[in-house]
């Protein structure tokens, strides 16, 4: 790679030379390996300025507000592009031709049923189950089915493992929604595009027809394509992490979805709508301020902060349009839910202690407030989270994968007490 090199010198010994190697856009790296021989580990908890990895997937300016996915904008993507599309861009890294398009397409509607083996998990598990661990233990189940099949080595059936994910998960995620209000599930349509499919499984009601909005159908596409890729966040780094043992794809993409369900992650969505139901009314907002601002309150405003953009999340711009497009749709644009957080983020973007911390409403603020509006559960906020993202997961599987790579094993700061003899019961005091 790259011919320049940082000088490390350690006390009084000779300096080292720690080679650089240039990115394509954005920041260098230094490549740290070579300290392991003077005895030392670098030191980042948390991986703040810490590259796990080269990618060519999604790149993210977080002080400009850029997110862009094999270099494609995601403004241009939204507005222009469709899930199914940017899928196809993730993979294989350039937008598809038309034919390719529309056999992509009938590919994923092809897989998109689910084994009648896989719909029988569902009755192990109560009706109030949280459909994160449902759509998590039904996704590493797909393992079961498919495990003999699956040789990571071969191209071919990496892109036939991630077809089947694409496809399965919204499925999936369906049938937790189903399960959890007690209705039998429906199972997909031929005659249906991605999110129209989803409409039908989640919605329709068996014998009877099912009209799909084509503004809510436009409104999920639009979620999921925001939520396809974001770089080497907490659960695109658990999906590499359980991939680099060679572990089955369909068990690292649930390694990903248990990730991704956490509240300071992928939970924030549901976190916001139990955070604005929590504060009750505009009048409320401005104890909860002060307690985020509060270093002894665990309390933050969720849907708030980024670890990489310090400017407004480009996608929460988008996910802002849609949540209007949809009220409106639906008729409820006064509804209460949105004018509270149109108020919040309006008083947190003008405090000061946002504006120093550089704090913005993430593409987690409005997600909920549409999910909300289309009649969701929060609980099921997540899982619509996770299909989105499922691409993206799949595609920085498949990138490390593809080539040469090691099992990643961190080391530490050892803190604890150094060697001692042991002590036997009787001796203790
Ligand atoms: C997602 O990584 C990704 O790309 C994730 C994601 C994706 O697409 O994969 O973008 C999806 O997870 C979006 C983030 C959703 N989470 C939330 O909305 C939860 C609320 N946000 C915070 O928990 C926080 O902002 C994080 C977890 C998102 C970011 O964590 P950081 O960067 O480690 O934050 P930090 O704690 O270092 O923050 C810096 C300062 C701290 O104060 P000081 O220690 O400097 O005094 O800002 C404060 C924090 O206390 N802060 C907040 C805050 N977020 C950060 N204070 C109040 N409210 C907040 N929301």
């Amino acid at each position: 790679m790259g011919e320049r090199s940082a000088s490390l010198a350690i006390d009084s010994a000779e300096p080292i030379e720690l080679p650089i190697y240039p990115a394509s856009v954005g920041p260098a790296v230094i490549d740290v390996g070579a300290l392991t021989r003077l005895g030392y580990f670098t030191y980042d908890p948390g991986f703040v300025s810490t590259a796990a990895c080269a990618s060519a997937i999604t790149y993210i300016d977080g002080d400009a507000g850029v997110l862009l996915h094999r270099g494609y904008p995601i403004e241009q993507l939204a507005q222009q592009s469709d899930y199914l599309e940017l899928c196809q861009l993730l993979l294989n890294g350039e937008l598809p031709a038309a034919s390719d398009k529309r056999a992509f397409a009938d590919a994923i509607r092809s897989e998109s049923a689910v084994d009648g083996r896989i719909e029988g998990l569902f009755a192990g598990f109560q009706e109030d189950a949280h459909p994160m661990s449902m759509l998590c233990s039904a996704t590493a189940a797909l393992a079961s089915l498919y495990h003999d099949s699956m040789d990571s080595d071969d191209a071919d059936c990496r892109l036939a493992t991630a077809k089947r994910l694409i496809a399965k998960v919204p499925t999936l995620a369906a049938m937790c929604f189903r399960h959890s209000r007690g209705e039998p599930f429906v199972p997909p349509r031929e005659d249906l595009d991605y999110a129209g499919n989803f409409l039908h499984m989640m919605f329709a009601s068996p014998g009877k027809d099912y009209a799909v909005n084509p503004v809510l159908a436009r409104a999920f596409d639009r979620i999921f394509l925001l939520h396809a890729d974001h770089e080497q966040n907490a659960s695109t780094s658990t999906v590499r992490l359980a991939g680099s043992t060679g572990a089955n794809p369909y068990a690292c993409i649930a390694a990903g979805m248990a990730a991704l369900w956490g509240p300071s992650h992928g939970g924030a969505n549901e976190a916001v709508l139990n955070m604005l139901a929590e504060i009750g009314s505009p009048e409320n907002i401005d104890p909860y301020i002060a307690r985020a601002k509060d270093r002894d309150d665990p309390f933050r405003i969720m849907g708030f902060g980024h670890r990489v953009y310090k400017s407004y999340d480009p996608r929460a711009k988008v996910m802002q349009e849609t949540c209007h497009e949809v009220l409106a749709e639906l008729g409820v644009d006064h509804d209460p839910t949105l004018k509270m957080a149109q108020r919040l983020e309006q008083i947190a973007l003008e405090d000061e202690y946002f504006v120093e911390k550089r704090l913005y409403p993430n593409v987690d603020f409005y997600s909920g407030i549409i999910l909300k509006a289309i009649g969701l559960p929060v609980s099921m906020y997540t899982a619509i989270f996770a299909t989105g993202r499922t691409p993206g997961w799949i595609a920085h599987w498949m990138e490390m994968v593809s080539a040469p790579y090691k099992i990643g094993r961190p080391r530490q700061l050892y803190t604890g007490v150094g060697r001692r003899e042991y002590v036997p019961s009787a001796e203790r005091a």
